[in-house]
């Protein structure tokens, strides 16, 4: 069933426009997609949590239709793209800031470079630590065959690891969604978005010190980002709270949309 959403093109300093949905009325969620992904893999979340909350989500610069605009050259540009959508939406009350995975490695930039304007953070799926060595030297290989032509060989070495076994087994058009969203991402937005996340701080520092209450979801079977490495993480943030998404994977939110739709709820009721 589609999604009614209202859609804004944001022009971007940088040039080009933020492609940005939202749907329903109340406390403002804005939801950072995953690598390399765009807003559709929210749906579930904008249909769900529509009913008593503002929910927003873009596609980040050079994702889904955000075009136009340079490639980013830092994790830290798409947090600075995200405070211009806020300005240019009238959201200048403090919002609840939630990311999958890069979408979770950029809401650790937004929350270091701009925490007045957080009443709360969301982590699904996604890790605090920068890559290690290897990870950043696959990230290079990987953006040598973005360069010539091969976004498909990016979808696929990561698509096999995307997903809980039930969810490939159950969810057959979630997996098959997922891929040709992956397949058509822009190359230069993928190799973009490899150099900054290869490029990235560690974020563990930051934990102890978050000024707001934080909400971590992890599916049981992500082998990206473990359960119980995100559950440490979760332990070293005040105010934090850890749920674990059974028969989910990586992308948790898509395929166990009410399960994370409960906690989301609970975490924004929590809020003062
Ligand atoms: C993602 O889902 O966004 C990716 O797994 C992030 C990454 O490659 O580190």
């Amino acid at each position: 069933m589609p999604v009614p959403t209202t859609c804004h093109q944001i022009p971007l300093p940088t040039g080009g426009t933020l492609n940005v949905h939202e749907a329903g009325q109340g406390p403002a969620l804005v939801c950072l997609h995953g690598f390399p992904l765009d807003h559709r893999m929210w749906l579930g979340q904008l249909r769900g949590l529509s009913p008593h909350h503002r929910v927003i989500a873009p596609d980040l610069r050079g994702f889904g239709q955000s075009l136009g605009s340079e490639p980013v050259g830092s994790l830290d540009d798409f947090a600075h793209d995200l405070t211009t959508m806020l300005d240019v939406l009238e959201l200048q009350e403090p919002v609840v800031l939630c990311g999958l995975s890069m979408g979770g490695y950029i809401a650790f930039r937004f929350a270091a470079l701009m925490p007045q304007r957080l009443r709360g953070l969301i982590f699904c799926d996604t890790r605090a630590a920068a890559d290690t060595d290897d990870a950043r030297d696959n990230r290079h290989r990987m953006v040598a065959i973005v360069r010539k032509g091969g976004v498909a060989t990016v979808a696929d070495a990561m698509h096999s690891k995307l997903f809980a076994g039930e969810t490939f087994e159950r969810q057959p058009d979630v997996v098959e969604n997922t891929r040709s969203i992956m397949v058509a991402s822009s190359a230069d937005a993928v190799a973009a978005a490899l150099l900054a996340m290869a490029a990235r701080t560690d974020s563990t520092a930051l934990l102890p010190s978050l000024s707001c209450p934080s909400l971590w979801l992890c599916g049981s079977e992500d082998v990206i980002t473990p359960p119980d490495e995100m559950q440490h993480a979760a332990s070293l943030a005040p105010q934090s709270a850890f749920v674990e998404i059974k028969d989910a994977g990586h992308m948790a939110p898509l395929e166990q949309p009410l399960a994370v739709n409960d906690a989301i709820t609970t975490f924004m009721a929590s809020l003062k």
